[in-house]
């Protein structure tokens, strides 16, 4: 039996989380577990903050906090949004959090040094004489010597995207006192990445199908791989377990190294609290598990290449990726969402003043799936007032309000004689429809919502066509047979509703009368007139409400 192991990138825990990560990364994952559990599969879904490396130390020191508390606020601020959202993971946790993550990783450290992948080198580094300390990674500023962007940091250009030697930075400077630094000799360990490469994952990186996007940013990226640096001289991180460290003092592991590690040790940790401890493996190992890892395009490096590298080379039978299906940038109304620079808003404010369940959906609806998309005002209005409300939104309350009115509130009867005609009708006579499942698992998240959408739209076209308004004076058992129709392809639209906007799905089942929730429903599918007439008659409707009220500019 399949167990999907479902991801997305781990938030670093330096700011908080805006709508350019949450339609990259978490909403489609969360649209894709509520679809496959609906479907009846087994999914864990695993996500927490990225709570170690320089973007952390140095965000906290410039915040004057302990990199503890630090990383705890912005881990619970993130936490907070995600809920908000209704992004529901089996686990948020993190990396200094999660009690298991220093020693799961120092066992990948440990195994693949002993396959032979990891080798010990000393060479030259910056150091800075005025901070006496090592300049890793962002610690060191200098010109690109690939584009000339004068501030290019030690690991990589923010303006071409080149991985960068920090030793060939042109005039280096110290992020923290600005001085130049001066070469000394440290020790680190490097993964020898041409030959994981050259044993297996060059050929599995050619041989896998991947989401068109992604294909195309990693045709080349296997050319030209360097051994690279997994350790660091800094105090915040996973220690190099001790044993191995042959005396060298103060080195943790990279953090770009511990943290796709996160993603097993917290599923270890779930498992723990469900009290199966040793289950983690079925997600994990073996050729049930299928593991997903939705991610933005400017982490495809370390998904697609270095993290499979890293579990084929330790060799613990661990599965390797299935799909990564990066997305594209979402941009906010014409440039980059940056917090930074100012060019974000808070989710949660958002949340207050317009609708969660909208807001979702619009997110789904304009993601950035093959390429680079935006946020805009404008649409998102459009998105609530002239889609939702007017397809879904009329259909319910068109509906269920007439038969509140007119038919005493409960679900109408339908007439023997009318049964083949109405599944007629609706089934083919109505315009197109379809199961927004099948481009859910394609990772076709905006056909999906599009289909959605267009399945809502039958029932409207079927309601002009019966006009029951005028059937309740000439035929009225033919008026209620047309309402029973009505309410049983609500009741389909409500439950292919549950992974865009789950709140209101359940509203609606509530509208329909229908007990428990509807999350808990199988996957409808398609219907067809052997599935059509799964409404009880006579069941007593609830208070139908309007269900996207309409935002004004
Ligand atoms: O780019 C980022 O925001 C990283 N914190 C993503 C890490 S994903 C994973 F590998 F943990
Ligand atoms: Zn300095």
């Amino acid at each position: 039996m399949t167990r999907h192991l479902v991801t997305s990138a781990l938030p670093y825990a330096n700011g908080p989380i805006h709508f350019g990560h949450v339609a990259g990364a978490y909403l489609p994952a969360d649209v894709y577990v509520r679809t496959l559990r609906m479907q009846g599969e087994d999914v864990v879904f695993v996500c927490g903050t990225d709570e170690y490396g320089v973007a952390i130390t140095i965000s906290a020191e410039k915040a004057g906090e302990e990199f503890s508390n630090y990383v705890r606020h912005w881990h619970d601020d993130i936490q907070g949004t995600f809920q908000a959202l209704g992004i529901e993971f089996d686990i948020f946790s993190g990396t200094s959090r999660c009690e298991d993550h220093a020693h799961t990783s120092q066992e990948f450290f440990r195994q693949l040094d002993a396959g032979g992948y990891l080798e010990k080198r000393t060479s030259e580094q910056h150091y800075c004489t005025h901070d006496e300390m090592f300049l890793a990674d962002r610690y060191v500023l200098g010109t690109c010597y690939n584009c000339g962007h004068e501030k290019a940091r030690g690991d990589e250009c923010p303006s071409c995207g080149t991985w960068i030697d920090a030793l060939r930075l042109g005039s280096p400077k110290c992020r923290v006192c600005g001085n130049a630094p001066e070469q000394r000799p440290t020790t680190h360990w490097y993964l020898d990445m041409p030959k994981l490469r050259d044993e297996h994952i060059g050929q599995w990186i050619l041989d896998h199908e991947w989401k068109p996007n992604v294909k195309a940013f990693i045709q080349n990226m296997m050319k030209d791989v360097p051994k690279r640096a997994i350790t660091r001289d800094m105090q915040w991180g996973v220690p190099v377990p001790e044993d191995l460290a042959g005396g060298e003092e103060g080195k943790v592991l990279y953090v770009w190294f511990d943290a796709p590690i996160g993603y097993i040790s917290f599923t270890k940790e779930l498992m723990a609290q469900r009290g199966t401890p040793e289950a983690w493996t079925d997600y994990w190992k073996g050729d049930d598990a299928r593991i997903v890892h939705f991610i933005g395009k400017d982490n495809i490096p370390f998904h697609c290449m270095v993290f499979p590298a890293m579990l084929y080379g330790v060799k613990q039978d661990y599965a390797l990726p299935a799909d990564v299906p990066a997305n594209e940038f979402y941009n906010l109304e014409g440039g980059k969402f940056s917090t930074s620079e100012g060019r974000a808003f808070d989710v949660g404010g958002f949340l207050d003043k317009y609708d969660r369940e909208a807001t979702r959906f619009h997110l789904i609806a304009s993601m950035p799936e093959t390429a680079d998309s935006e946020f805009t005002m404008d649409q998102f209005l459009t998105t609530n007032n002239s889609v939702l409300a007017a397809t879904i939104g009329n259909l319910v309350t068109r509906v269920l309000k007439f038969i509140v009115k007119n038919f005493e509130g409960s679900v109408p009867p339908i007439a023997a004689e009318h049964v083949a005609e109405m599944n007629e009708l609706i089934l083919t006579g109505c315009g197109e429809f379809g199961d927004p499942a099948e481009h859910v698992r394609q990772y076709r998240f905006r056909r999906a919502a599009e289909q959605l959408v267009a399945n809502a739209a039958v029932a409207n076209v079927f309601m002009d066509r019966m006009a029951p308004w005028t059937l309740r004076k000439t035929d009225p058992v033919k008026a209620q047979s047309s309402l029973n129709t009505l309410c049983e392809w609500i009741s389909w639209v409500a439950r292919w509703m549950v992974p865009f906007m789950p709140g209101k799905a359940q509203a609606i089942w509530e509208m329909l009368g229908g007990a428990g929730a509807v999350a808990d429903q199988p996957w409808p599918g398609i219907p067809t007139a052997e599935t059509l007439r799964s409404l009880p008659e006579g069941q007593p409707l609830g208070e139908p409400a309007a269900l996207f009220p309409r935002i004004e500019a």
